[in-house]
């Protein structure tokens, strides 16, 4: 049987959508000693995700770490993290980041249909991989080959999907056995969402075929025009197989200033100011993640000094300029199928707040000419409410 591509490039009608990375570990997002007005705690957090909804962003992505790295020596749980923010906020949607490796995926299951129960359908998770071996290896976890990650991750995701959607649901497999199970309540009944949004962040082969097989979402580290050109070609190869069509999320260091000069001179800064031995040691660390497969490619695999101070190679993505600069760049990832722009910055609070003034509308703007160029419209009903009265709690 053939399987045909879909190469539809982008869908001009939908706007973009807009995430942030929740500073739920130490030291920012950059791993720099450079004046940083971001905190990991919960109060920080909270007004965070309150303005974040007030000014266009419609998820957050809470991470997860276990043990001190790249500098960030305190980190708070993602999941019960997430709960809380659900608890605080009205719209956000809020994306926790879990690993299989460290959950069963029937606790997972049942856990998130408890916070999308207490959210009213706004819980949703980032299936990772990992890469951090230390952190498996010191809970006395058993530390799987890289490919071999991913054979669990793709069960993990078909447990999780068959126990959200199905009664009595049974899998049997390599690492999981699920007899006859049904979860009481079912996740919440959202429109147009069968079940809470599966993301699944990683870029290597094995990542993608994984992904594209399996996810709703994929989550790219930061990558150039080409670079995602790439990824997103692997993921739709292998979605093809199945007759998926995920969505894809591409993360972008945001750093805008009213000239191009200035923001530049921010972006020396932070590179000036890197935290050496912290970045030399995740250098070090990430070596098990793209780096260890056969063929070589993968996350981190060709990322330099200055790429890893920010962690997720964010700086790639080029969003650092004016906002015209910014708003241009990120339609151009429109144009080649990004869906979701998940975003960080210095001053979480006040650039998140700047970047849905300032940064967003452009944005609209742009989608509206570059779907008249297409010969249809801009669906502005799908745009999420704004209030920046309100944003600043
Ligand atoms: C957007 C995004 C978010 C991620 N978040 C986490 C995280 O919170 N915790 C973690 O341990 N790894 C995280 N990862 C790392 C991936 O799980 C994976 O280990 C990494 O992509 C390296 O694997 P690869 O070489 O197969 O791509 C994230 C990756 C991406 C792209």
């Amino acid at each position: 049987m053939s399987t045909t591509v879909n190469t539809t490039v982008a869908n001009f009608e939908t706007p973009l959508k807009f995430a942030y990375w929740v500073p739920n570990v130490s030291g920012g997002l950059v791993v720099s000693t450079i004046e940083q007005r971001t905190s990991w705690d919960f109060d920080y957090n909270k007004k965070l995700a309150r303005i974040a909804e007030n000014s266009g962003f419609e998820y957050a992505l809470t991470q997860t770490r276990y043990a001190a790295s790249y500098g960030a020596d305190k980190q708070h749980e993602a999941t019960s993290f997430s709960l809380a923010l659900l608890g605080a906020t009205e719209r956000l949607n809020i994306i926790s980041a879990v690993h299989p490796g460290m959950w069963h995926p029937g606790v997972l299951a049942k856990f998130i249909i408890t916070a999308d129960h207490i959210s009213g359908g706004r819980a949703a998770v980032n299936i990772v991989s990992g890469w951090l071996k230390d952190e498996f290896i010191n809970f006395g976890l058993e530390w799987l080959e890289h490919d071999e990650r991913y054979v669990r991750t793709e069960e993990f995701i078909n447990v999780l999907r068959g126990l959200w959607t199905e009664q009595n649901y049974s899998q049997s497999g390599k690492y999981y056995n699920i007899k006859d199970f049904t979860l009481n309540p079912a996740p919440v009944d959202v429109p147009g969402r069968p079940h809470p949004e599966i993301f699944f962040g990683g870029n290597s082969t094995a990542a993608q075929a994984a992904a594209g097989r399996t996810a709703d979402w994929y989550f790219s580290n930061g990558k150039d025009l080409e670079g995602f050109k790439d990824n997103i070609a692997g993921v739709r190869a292998a979605a093809a197989t199945v007759n998926r069509t995920p969505k894809f999320g591409l993360n972008g260091f945001v750093i805008a200033r009213g000239s191009e000069a200035e923001a530049r001179d921010t972006l020396r800064e932070i590179v000036e100011k890197a935290h050496r031995p912290a970045v030399e040691g995740f250098a070090a660390a990430v070596k098990e993640a793209g780096q260890s497969t056969k063929d070589g490619k993968g996350m981190w695999a060709d990322s330099t000094f200055e790429d890893l101070i920010q962690y997720n190679d964010g700086f790639k993505t080029g969003l650092i300029g004016t906002p015209e600069q910014i708003a241009e760049r990120i339609v151009e990832f429109k144009k080649i199928g990004v869906n979701l722009m998940l975003t960080a910055y210095l001053h979480f609070q006040e650039e998140v707040e700047a970047f849905g003034r300032d940064v967003l509308p452009i944005v609209r703007e742009l989608e509206a000419d570059l779907a008249r160029a297409n010969g249809t419209e801009l669906n502005t009903a799908l745009l999420p409410a704004t209030n920046f009265e309100g944003a600043a709690l």
